[in-house]
């Protein structure tokens, strides 16, 4: 089997990535001919941990080539995988856009037998249109098999995601279909799930709007915890080891962003409403997470007054760390916020970059934590780096104007924080 990737984002790249490092022949196909360039030198486009090593590895073994040309590439691949981009249009549906056209291009340029397999988050229903798609598309009337294969892979964790999954989940009516992942995917020992097109397609919305829910349930509790002087992260380690709860996904703080939760719990609450069903719950957590931020910004506007014309030292900008991501990120609402309220912005994030809109101008971005602590009334931290963490906090004191330190991510003990001398606020994050 010979496989073809179209979309060479974070998905598709990491797709080619664990495909060829399981020993099959990749080539990654994608309309940007900057993208193409430097994946054919081993090089990535965007910030992800250990994903740039993998992919050169297998540039030079030769086993994963890259290309814009969608004729040659279509028709000499036998499995084509849908890797590209569904963002939110404006009213919460997702925009299929991009995988109608990839659709369309498979169905043209198809010259025989093709099995399609859709790993972009796709609403339910979509594989009938992906067929529809490309009946519509073809010259001839070869035969194709459909199937959906959601992905599970975090931004900043995906090589391991990648390498260890913990579930496949195969959506598709091919029994053909399902017996090709089943050897394409032959080296991984996890559950499989092998269903209905649309049940695959739910089983992705589903889970990441249920680790929404639990994100936007720890917020709310933070801020029950703050009122009663409790940690939430002690209540968070309590409930978590309970198999029923499970440790993960209990932090609290500015909410969740990314490219993922933000567009698929709108978009699963879209497809609810044309279905006539209520996610009421889905409401709330979205109504949560885009009111999480102000939380922190309320506690540091009481402590100073008011923000107009006070040094502000905004920590981290990317959703998440281990990432350059900075879509749907709290830090930039956060920053929009401040820059409302005439405070004097400096930012900085070990690899993310504000985007080069007209807004973002008044903020001095740092090449140095250091640079924007300097005189800085309070600290705002808004991704949880590592090491941010390990910085020598005691000294970098004398640096501000007033050791006032707004932690966005719990990601300091409260209590050290105080003993060394800082007005400290996190969320939920007291004693
Ligand atoms: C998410 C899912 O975790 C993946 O399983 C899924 O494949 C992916 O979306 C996708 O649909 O492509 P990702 O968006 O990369 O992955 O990042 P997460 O690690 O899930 O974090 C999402 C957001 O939630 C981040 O802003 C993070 O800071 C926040 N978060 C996460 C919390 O606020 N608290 C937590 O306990 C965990």
């Amino acid at each position: 089997m010979k496989i073809l990737i179209i979309g060479t984002g974070y998905v598709g790249a990491t797709t080619a990535m664990v495909l060829a490092e399981s020993g099959w022949e990749v080539t990654g196909l994608d309309v940007d001919a900057f993208k193409i360039e430097r994946l054919r030198q081993g090089r990535l486009h965007f910030h992800e941990p250990s994903l740039e090593d993998l992919i050169s590895k297998h540039v030079h073994s030769g086993r994963l080539l890259f290309t814009t040309d969608k004729e040659t590439a279509i028709a000499e691949h036998d499995v084509i995988f849908i890797c590209v981009g569904t963002p939110s249009q404006p009213d919460g549906n997702a925009d299929l856009r991009y995988v109608q056209q990839a659709a369309e291009d498979i169905g043209y340029w198809m010259n025989d037998y093709k099995l399609v397999v859709t790993k972009s988050t796709v609403p339910v229903g979509t594989q009938e249109q992906i067929i529809a798609w490309i009946k519509a598309a073809q010259r001839k009337a070869y035969p194709f098999d459909v199937a959906s294969n959601p992905e599970f892979l975090r931004e900043g964790k995906a090589v391991e995601d990648a390498l260890q999954p913990d579930r496949i989940v195969i959506g598709t009516d091919s029994a053909s279909a399902t017996e090709q992942l089943q050897k394409l995917y032959e080296v991984f020992q996890c559950p499989w799930i092998v269903t209905k097109p649309r049940t695959a397609e739910l089983i992705k919305y589903a889970s990441n709007a249920f680790l929404a829910t639990k994100i936007s349930y720890m917020n709310e509790l933070a801020r029950l915890c703050d009122e009663l002087k409790i940690n939430v992260k002690e209540v968070a380690d309590g409930m978590g080891l309970d198999p029923r709860i499970g440790p993960s996904f209990l932090q609290a703080g500015l909410g969740y962003g990314g490219s993922c939760f933000p567009k698929d719990v709108s978009e699963l609450v879209m497809t609810s409403r044309k279905h006539e069903v209520n996610l009421h719950i889905l409401d709330q957590v979205m109504e949560v997470n885009r009111n999480q931020f102000t939380y922190l910004l309320d506690k540091a506007r009481s402590r100073l007054g008011s923000f107009a014309d006070k040094n502000i030292a905004v920590l981290g900008l990317a959703f998440k760390p281990n990432t350059d991501d900075i879509r749907e990120a709290p830090a930039l609402r956060m920053i929009q916020e401040l820059l409302l309220e005439q405070a004097k912005v400096k930012l900085f994030d070990p690899v993310a970059k504000l985007p080069g809109h007209a807004a973002y101008e008044a903020v001095t971005v740092c090449a140095l934590v250091e640079e924007a602590l300097q005189d800085a009334e309070a600290i705002i931290l808004c991704t949880e780096w590592t090491e941010f963490e390990q910085l020598d906090w005691e000294n970098l004191k004398v640096l501000l104007g007033q050791a006032n330190f707004f932690d966005g991510r719990n990601m300091m003990d409260a209590r050290r924080m105080r003993g060394i001398g800082y007005y400290y606020q996190g969320i939920g994050n007291d004693y």
